[in-house]
């Protein structure tokens, strides 16, 4: 959290010095950092300029950024950065000497400045290298068009210090605005306001006027174009791609709509998609005003979209109200995990909503078990000191913080819950906010206030799931089940039982397969359903998976294996395939592909593969 402190230098200055009085400073006090070298405290930024060129044939982007800085009396200001050139560095203007830390592998290097008291700004020359893990420049191959490059960017957790020097910490809000050029035939986009048609020159300016931290810068370069769905929401894609993605999200509006109606005015004015090419290592990206999107979720139905919720909902946890450093990570993400399911439950109502409950809770489950060696890890508050915050990202933040406010939710009913939930949305607005203010606020605000007592303390500083958790209960994944045991025990598939299954439906059939499935059971399933040609990427996800684990080779599944793993770059899909071949002793195969499929990754699902399959 930031505790406000008002400095009241006037009346001292005016005894001292017999000026007129000036103005109260506000001097924000951050808490300590474990990912940034950053003194905020001490000299903070707080609103960015930025001036790039990006070059496709250098694969290099290079330019000036320039920092309005508060200064609280330090004699220098320690900006992150990772494999960047730094060229020159300017002071108010004048070119002055810097210093760079010693490099460490997960953090990088601190660039420090000197400044003195009265520095208003500096300025960083400097280019991208080779190195930079954030962005990923694709060839036209790896494009839906195939005729273009693309670039995209991805700063969450600690990835903006590689293409922007930067104080690279989620307690650290600033505001920026810039100018990219790029090849004119191509759309520059940011985390900010956007073009809605190409320029003549490829020149774009860009402005973010809501101050947000550093994770949550953006840019996105492509030959894309732009449809709008209302007057406030649209898609962004490449032309072969975007009538489908407009169809694919054409609820986005009410999405806005449901979200504002249960906790507060959406503050960022528009809300767009840019769908990215599928090397895109996340299923979506938060960023303001512009959510990154992988294709993986056009299924042509509309099934997979949770995840434009999920990425709304952010707008509210994460991007409005931060977590103040990734040990919170759970802030960010359990909370929209809940907002999620809840804006999902408003539209389409409480049967999907409790489809999705009981998924997370399948995924909560399969987690703590992959993590049974580490039980720290299964924590909410997380210690990730001399970690790489990525190692903390886990499903526990996500599937047992949403567990622990759905369980909130039951014992303290939704009304109050809500009422709760808006206050502590409006009290922390533009601000950040650690585990321990929000434990403080929940007692203060919904706990004691109702007379209630709950084991929050548990929840959030204990390993696994405490005994009062909530169960969760679908009749159709009981159906779905029931159907399965009967196949399993008969070889009959029921059919008709299966005529209306939604897509959710069928993942959790195929994921509950008992250990001992046959392969000609598999076979007929294939044979009946083809999921082996599934369009839905989740169902063909997980069918694959089961192929693998048990060993199925019926209808060319492992050339179509090995196609997805070289096509699409999304983490979350890319580790459980692989994991799955680990897990059946099938790891030769597995770097077979992986050797292919490597060069189309993007630096994150590089960094988990490799660790996966220790490779190289
Ligand atoms: N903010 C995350 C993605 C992320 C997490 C990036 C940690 C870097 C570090 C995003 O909101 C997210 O959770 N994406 C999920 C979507 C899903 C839960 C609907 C994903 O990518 O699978
Ligand atoms: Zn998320």
């Amino acid at each position: 959290m930031k505790i406000s402190l008002i400095l009241l230098v006037s009346t001292f200055l005016m005894m001292l010095n017999c000026e007129k009085p000036k103005e109260e400073k506000t001097i924000n006090t951050y808490i300590d950092e474990p990912h940034s070298y950053a003194k905020p405290n001490e000299a903070v930024i707080t609103h960015l300029n930025l001036n790039l060129n990006v070059n496709f044939e250098k694969q290099i982007v290079s330019g000036i950024a320039t920092y309005d800085i508060q200064n609280n009396n330090a004699s220098e200001i320690i900006l992150d950065t990772k494999y960047l050139d730094i060229t020159d560095v300017q002071v108010d203007g004048e070119s002055t000497s810097f210093t760079m830390g010693k490099m460490d592998e997960t953090l990088g290097q601190p660039l420090m400045i000197s400044i003195d008291e009265d520095t208003k700004q500096i300025a960083i020359t400097y280019n991208t290298t080779d190195k930079t893990e954030a962005l990923q420049w694709l060839n036209p191959q790896q494009t839906a068009d195939k005729t273009h490059p693309f670039l995209f960017t991805q700063g969450q957790a600690i990835l903006t210090r590689t293409w922007i020097p930067i104080q690279d910490s989620p307690q650290i809000r600033i505001t920026y605005d810039a100018t990219v050029k790029v090849p004119s035939e191509l759309m520059a986009v940011m985390s900010a306001e956007n073009p809605k048609e190409k320029t003549e020159d490829g020149i774009y300016h860009f402005k973010m006027k809501q101050p947000i931290p550093a994770y949550l810068i953006a840019l996105a370069v492509g030959d894309i174009e732009y449809k709008a769905v209302s007057e406030r929401t649209g898609v962004y894609a490449e032309k072969s791609v975007l009538d489908k993605a407009h169809a694919e999200f054409s609820d986005m509006d009410k999405m806005v709509t449901a979200a504002e109606n249960l906790y507060g005015t959406y503050n960022w004015e528009q809300f767009d998609v840019i769908v990215l090419p599928p090397s895109f290592p996340f299923g979506g990206m938060e960023n303001p005003r512009l959510t990154f999107a992988t294709p993986t979720v056009i299924a042509g139905d509309k099934s997979l979209t949770t995840l434009i919720a999920h990425e709304l909902a952010h707008s509210w946890s994460g991007n409005l109200v931060t977590n103040a450093t990734w040990n919170d990570f759970w802030l960010n993400e359990g909370f929209t995990v809940y907002f999620e399911i809840r804006i999902m439950e408003a539209l389409y109502g409480k049967e999907r909503a409790n489809m999705l409950a009981l998924i997370s809770r399948q995924d909560l489950e399969d987690e703590l078990e992959s993590l049974k060696d580490s039980p720290n890890d299964t924590k909410l508050k997380l210690n990730l000191k001399g970690r790489n915050p990525d190692d903390g990202m886990s499903s526990i933040a996500y599937e047992k913080g949403y567990l622990f406010l759905r369980t909130l939710e039951e014992k303290v009913g939704r009304e109050k819950f809500d009422a709760f939930l808006k206050s502590y949305f409006k009290k922390n607005a533009f601000s950040t906010t650690n585990t321990e203010d929000f434990i403080k606020y929940l007692n203060t605000n919904l706990l004691e206030k109702n007379n209630i007592t709950f084991n929050t303390d548990e929840w959030i500083y204990q390993p696994g799931v405490p005994d009062n958790a909530v169960t969760v209960q679908s009749d159709a994944f009981e159906n779905v089940e029931n159907t399965l045991k009967k196949f399993i025990e008969t070889n009959n598939i029921d059919v008709a039982a299966t005529n209306q299954w939604t897509p959710q439906e069928w993942v959790h059939f195929i994921r509950n397969f008992p250990k001992d499935i046959t392969i000609d059971q598999m076979q007929k399933l294939d044979e009946t359903f083809d999921f082996s040609n599934s369009t839905n990427s989740y169902i063909t996800m997980v069918w694959y998976e089961q192929s693998i684990l048990n060993g199925y080779h019926g209808h060319n599944v492992d050339a179509k294996i090995e196609q997805f793993l070289t096509a699409v770059g999304r983490r979350w899909y890319v580790t459980t395939l692989f994991k799955a071949f680990k897990n059946s002793d099938r790891v030769d195969e597995a770097l077979v592909i992986y050797k292919k499929a490597r060069p189309n990754y993007h630096s994150v699902t590089v960094k988990s593969v490799d660790e996966l399959l220790n490779y190289p």
